[in-house]
């Protein structure tokens, strides 16, 4: 938990609004805006990302590539122009270059900067400085990186440069997109071939991306394989709205009596649209609209109805596609008539915050009957009260816990929401722009 009691905490309440209304354009795609910026500064030439995330964890990525010698341009917002410097022409960075609360900017910078010819050290915030590092330290480690952490395998992290990096094979244990693009990312230093087999299949995005920018990379859902010794060009990226920010908006028309939102141009990969599938199941009116390619991603309008919902086992296999979206989900369970178990996602208890125990401790404050399993929860749904809950730092249990005052007969107070401008600037302009009733308090 990040436990921010510094200058910028900031609380929230949230009180049950109106019916939910309007058309929505929720800000760019978290993991492609990364991908484009560390993409478009090793590539030769003048890339231009449209739709980029004005979010503290993506930002933080742009001026860790500025650190190293890119020059990139911001002609307004949700725009960068990215003036690339070929794959070897990034510069060591005079101090150390800070990640923020961003896991993807941490875990896909330590693949890259395992192949440069200079030392870096990567810090963060004290979320991510209590995050995992091993799963990408160990098998860049097998391809001959050199990289310290703290004890444990947790940040900061101390990436050693002039190191020959060799391909491999690996196999990743646990489901990670992080950890597979970190393991690519270093393959484009490596010699030889590095393949990557994940245990369920993830976001694609790095793969799609090094493929945009003309690399060869040969990728199928669950495996993908390439050499090393290309180079990047140029070329532009345009980043569609972020499925994880749209799914607040998804679960909090489908509770409030009488709503209708349309979320427009909302990235619909696959990989990331679990949530979908399991507020489907759970009898939710969502409707993928004018589906389209959006500079080469699957977008759609999702129009979301209010409708009753009813627990549901959610099924194993869609968690890895569902990993952002426990925390709205949760909240919809709450709210759902009967019961819903989640299980198989103990992931959940290695991100921002351990959203397991955070959601659980928040929704029992709300006086819901939910009990927490080591890889899951089981919740009884039925209605929740007003109340006080703390989001431990964590954006997405902070705006799913605005999404449950929604439907609370008195306000729920929200601590610690400051991260939210992590991954969603503008969400509480955005929020009570179509009906939310939620008002912030900044210390
Ligand atoms: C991400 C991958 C996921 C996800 C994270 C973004 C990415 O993490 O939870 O928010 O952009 O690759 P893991 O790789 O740890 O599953």
């Amino acid at each position: 938990m990040t436990g921010d009691t510094g200058p910028n905490r900031v609380d929230w309440t949230s009180a049950a609004g109106n019916a939910l209304r309007g058309e929505v354009r929720v800000p760019g795609d978290k993991s492609v805006s990364h991908r484009a910026i560390m993409l478009a500064a090793l590539a030769e030439g003048t890339s231009r990302v449209s739709g980029f995330l004005e979010g503290e964890d993506t930002r933080a990525t742009a001026r860790a590539f500025a650190q190293m010698g890119v020059h990139i341009q911001a002609p307004r917002d949700n725009e960068r122009i990215v003036h690339g410097v070929g794959l070897h022409g990034l510069a060591a960075a005079s101090a150390e270059v800070d990640c923020g609360n961003a896991g993807t900017g941490m875990r896909l910078l330590t693949g890259l900067l395992a192949g440069q010819g200079f030392d870096t050290t990567l810090v963060g915030d004290e979320s991510l400085s209590r995050r995992p590092m091993r799963r990408v330290i160990e098998p860049l480690a097998r391809m001959g990186a050199r990289i310290d952490s703290r004890d444990g395998g947790l940040p900061p992290l101390r990436i050693c440069g002039k190191r020959e990096l060799c391909g491999i094979a690996y196999e990743l244990p646990v489901a990670s997109a992080q950890v597979k693009s970190a393991i690519l990312l270093a393959g484009l230093y490596a010699r030889g071939e590095t393949r990557v087999s994940e245990p369920h299949p993830t976001r694609d995005y790095t793969e799609r991306m090094l493929m945009a920018f003309g690399w060869p990379i040969d990728f199928t859902p669950g495996s993908a394989r390439l050499s090393g010794g290309h180079r990047l060009q140029a070329t532009d990226v345009v980043v569609p709205a972020d499925f994880s920010s749209a799914a607040f908006f998804l679960v909090a028309a489908s509770i409030v009596e009488g709503s209708e939102l349309v979320l427009c141009d909302v990235g619909i990969n696959p990989r990331r649209t679990g949530l979908l599938q399991a507020l489907r199941l759970m009898g939710a009116d969502i409707v993928e609209a004018n589906p389209r390619l959006l500079g080469g991603e699957a977008v759609a309008d999702l129009i979301v109805r209010a409708a009753p919902l009813r627990g549901i086992d959610v099924p194993v296999e869609l968690v890895p596609d569902m990993i952002d979206e426990f925390p709205a989900l949760f909240v919809a369970a709450a709210l759902a008539q009967g019961t819903t178990r989640i299980h198989g996602a103990a992931e959940l208890r290695v991100k921002e915050s351990d959203r397991i125990a955070v959601m659980a401790k928040g929704l029992r404050e709300l006086g819901v009957r939910i009990e927490e399993t080591p890889d899951g929860a089981i919740i009884e749904g039925g209605a929740l009260l007003g109340g006080a809950v703390d989001s431990a730092g964590d954006h997405r249990c902070a705006m799913s816990f605005a999404i449950a005052g929604l439907r609370a007969p008195s306000p729920v107070q929200i601590a610690d929401c400051a991260n939210v401008a992590t991954s969603f600037p503008g969400f509480v302009e955005l929020a009570n722009g179509c009906g939310f009733a939620l008002h912030g308090s900044a210390d």
